[in-house]
């Protein structure tokens, strides 16, 4: 298996990110998964947000934990993109594995509890992916370690990956300790000593945010497991040039 295009938070270069037309953009774009960033509202619903504040990408403020499900589905999560987009709303993990379910798609879920360390998140979220049996097709990463741990102790068998911005001394000893079976870091971070580590000791080496040409070439010359990108479109057509 050649590297994996992932479409980071859907084709969100296209459509307003996490949402369902950026998620549907990577569909058709023939991406081979979706990566997407999950957080818990106040009510404990898991829901697609990058952000812990709303403010960025919705029309309106404070923090995701503060609201309810009811609430924040009224926002309007696409105007800040484009008018074209506007009143798409915030996409629960639910509505959004049942869209996914059919579609043979990879998925990387990306737990958002590096700042706000939601409560029983890692078991919400294999709860779903075991209810759509998506579980075999998922990678879950997380920058928090603890909660990786957490992950493995609810299942031996899911794929787990630590995202990390920061390069790592003794990178595979650390990763082994934690207990995950995959990398996910910045793409200034690779070189060809870091694949070449990563492949010595099985772990999956995925970088983000891959969108551009000279980008995907290192990435899929040095045979990463995986690239996020916010185009998975051109990332397809380089992949059959460079791969
Ligand atoms: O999961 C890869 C990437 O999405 C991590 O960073 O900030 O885009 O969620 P971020
Ligand atoms: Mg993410």
């Amino acid at each position: 298996m050649g590297t994996m295009i992932y479409a980071h938070r859907g084709a969100s270069k296209l459509a307003p990110e996490n949402t369902m037309p950026a998620f549907e953009l990577a569909y058709h774009a023939g991406a081979d998964g979706i990566e997407t960033d999950v957080q818990l509202t106040k009510d404990g619903i898991p829901i697609l947000i990058h952000d812990e504040n709303v403010r960025r990408t919705t029309n309106g403020t404070g923090f995701v934990q503060d609201y309810t499900y009811k609430e924040l589905k009224k926002l309007d999560a696409g105007s800040w993109f484009s008018s074209k987009f506007s009143d798409t709303p915030i996409v629960t993990l639910d509505e959004f594995l049942d869209w996914v379910q059919d579609k043979s798609m990879f998925l990387n879920i990306e737990l958002k509890n590096n700042v706000i360390p939601y409560k029983h998140l890692e078991q919400t979220v294999y709860d779903h992916l075991k209810k759509y049996q998506l579980l075999e097709q998922t990678v879950i990463s997380s920058f928090n370690a603890s909660s990786m741990e957490r992950m493995k102790d609810i299942d031996p068998n899911i794929s787990t990956a630590l995202l990390s911005s920061k390069k790592i001394p003794e990178l595979p000893g650390h990763l082994k300790r934690i207990g995950v079976t995959g990398f996910h870091t910045k793409y200034r971070l690779l070189n060809s000593n870091l694949a070449k580590t990563c492949r010595k000791h099985n772990l999956a080496l995925r970088i983000y945010t891959v969108n551009r040409p000279t980008q995907m070439k290192k990435c899929f010359k040095l045979k990463c497991d995986g690239v996020f990108t916010d185009v998975p479109h051109l990332a397809m057509e380089y992949r059959e040039l460079y791969e």
